[in-house]
């Protein structure tokens, strides 16, 4: 049986993974409105990702006895300044959801909840490959600047990502 306090902070976490498919999600419209389709593709396979983290707490806190409650999602940004202001913000936002998987670690510790903790570690290996993703194409755009040709080919190298579920395969 889950904890109060656990299924408390992992539905706010629930809450958070949304939102951040919704951030993405916004991202890429951002990126489909100015023809940037590569950009796009990547930020909605972000977002489709982020489904995925969200439905495996959902689903974890089920198997565990425990009750998932939905809350209301926040509005994000419909525009940034430019490309590199938008995987700014992306790359601050997994730092935000970093730290956050780190307080639920601590919390779990407190809580001498090992099945939690266990549970989590897949969520901080995961958030190592999610910043260091957006960080990379951040610092590409940061040197990019506003060449204009550069941002297209980067555009097309980012076309090719395709979603692939990344927690198939575990065991939550
Ligand atoms: Fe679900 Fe991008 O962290």
């Amino acid at each position: 049986m889950i904890k109060e306090r656990i299924e408390k902070e992992f539905n706010a976490q629930i809450t958070r993974e949304f939102y951040s498919a919704y951030l993405y999600l916004a991202m890429a419209g951002y990126f489909a409105q100015k023809n940037l389709n590569g950009f796009a593709n990547w930020m909605r396979v972000q977002a489709q990702e982020e489904l995925t983290h969200a439905m495996k707490f959902f689903d974890f806190i089920l198997e565990r006895g425990g009750k998932a409650v939905l809350d209301a999602i926040d509005k994000p940004p419909a525009d940034w300044k430019s490309p590199f202001d938008a995987f700014d913000a992306a790359y601050k936002h997994e730092l935000f959801v970093t730290e956050n998987i780190n307080k639920l670690v601590s919390i779990a510790i407190e809580e001498k909840d090992f099945a939690s903790h266990n549970f989590l570690q897949w969520f901080v290996g995961e958030q190592v490959e999610e910043e260091s993703s957006v960080d990379d194409i951040r610092q590409k755009l940061k040197l990019i600047g506003d060449n204009g040709s550069m941002i297209f080919m980067l555009d097309k190298e980012l076309a090719a990502r395709v979603f692939v579920n990344p927690t198939a395969n575990t065991t939550e």
